[in-house]
């Protein structure tokens, strides 16, 4: 597959951070039609996984069920991640298509935060013509991050300090023999968002193809598989940053997906 916007998201790869705190500002109409339209556009997988931008985000789409306690505040928008419920690979591929959105928010200057865990699934189905066969596996807010660090994002989330990131000889075993697309992919990978930014995707070599695979055991509530789609697009990226082609074939168990060089 190709993708279009292909060298402003690997650019913006190297400049994403997830922010929780936002200045509420509104994002202007002509803004939010673009991203709308790529929403539309990239769809790699289908009906699989797209992308709805909401363009008015309530303040309680962040809420969990447990209460206020959501770490988000101020989005004047939010992104939902929407695949068939319980379909064959479908995580993998909302985690795909969805970074494509972050990816492009953030190319426009916009912030977002993955939010798999604490939002309302509720509100978020009511949302943006959720389909009865569909469910919103996770949500983002999107706008402009409130100025500097704020106090809880320092408390509570660390910020403000480099974020710590698996050696590549953990989530990529003997890349240093790799051809240099392969490497390119997974340090494009390397600093992909995961949920607890635990980062369970790891990398091996296979017959001239790249395998991804969750490591250990899968988690229920936001799965490891959602986060090896979101690091299959930076690895695809920054493959074709370093001049392969190829595509992505699922696989089942507990590999993901299989990235098959052309030629
Ligand atoms: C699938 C997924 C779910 C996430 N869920 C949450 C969440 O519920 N709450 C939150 O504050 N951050 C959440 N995050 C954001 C991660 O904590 C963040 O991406 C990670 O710490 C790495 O930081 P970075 O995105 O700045 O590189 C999630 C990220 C992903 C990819």
């Amino acid at each position: 597959m190709m993708i279009s916007q292909q060298q402003s998201w690997h650019e913006a790869i190297g400049v994403r951070h997830a922010r929780r705190s936002f200045d509420a500002t509104s994002l202007p109409t002509d803004e939010l039609d673009a991203l709308e339209a790529c929403c539309r556009e990239f769809r790699p997988f289908g009906d699989l996984a797209r992308t709805v931008l909401v363009r008015e985000a309530p303040q309680r789409l962040f809420m969990g069920v447990a209460g206020s306690y959501g770490g988000i505040s101020g989005a004047p928008s939010a992104l939902a991640f929407v695949g068939i419920k319980g379909a064959p690979h479908v995580q993998a591929a909302v985690g795909y298509t969805g970074e494509g959105l972050v990816l492009e928010a953030t190319a426009r200057g916009l912030d977002t935060c993955w939010v798999g865990g604490m939002f309302n699934a509720r509100h978020a189905a009511l949302l943006g013509g959720i389909g009865e066969r569909e469910r919103v596996y996770a949500v983002s807010p999107l706008g402009h991050a409130a100025a500097g660090i704020t106090t809880k994002e320092q408390v509570v989330f660390r910020m403000g300090r480099p974020k710590f990131r698996r050696a590549l000889d953990e989530i990529a075993p003997g890349n240093g023999a790799w051809p240099a697309w392969a490497r390119a992919g997974v340090e494009a990978a390397q600093v992909a968002p995961s949920a607890l930014n635990r980062q369970p995707w790891r990398f091996r070599l296979d017959a001239g193809a790249v395998i991804v695979s969750a490591e250990g055991v899968d988690t229920p509530r936001v799965s490891k598989r959602l986060d090896c789609g979101i690091a299959m697009l930076h690895f695809e990226l920054g493959a074709r940053s370093a001049g392969a082609d190829g595509t992505w074939e699922f696989l089942d168990g507990r590999d993901a997906a299989r990235w098959v060089p052309a030629g």
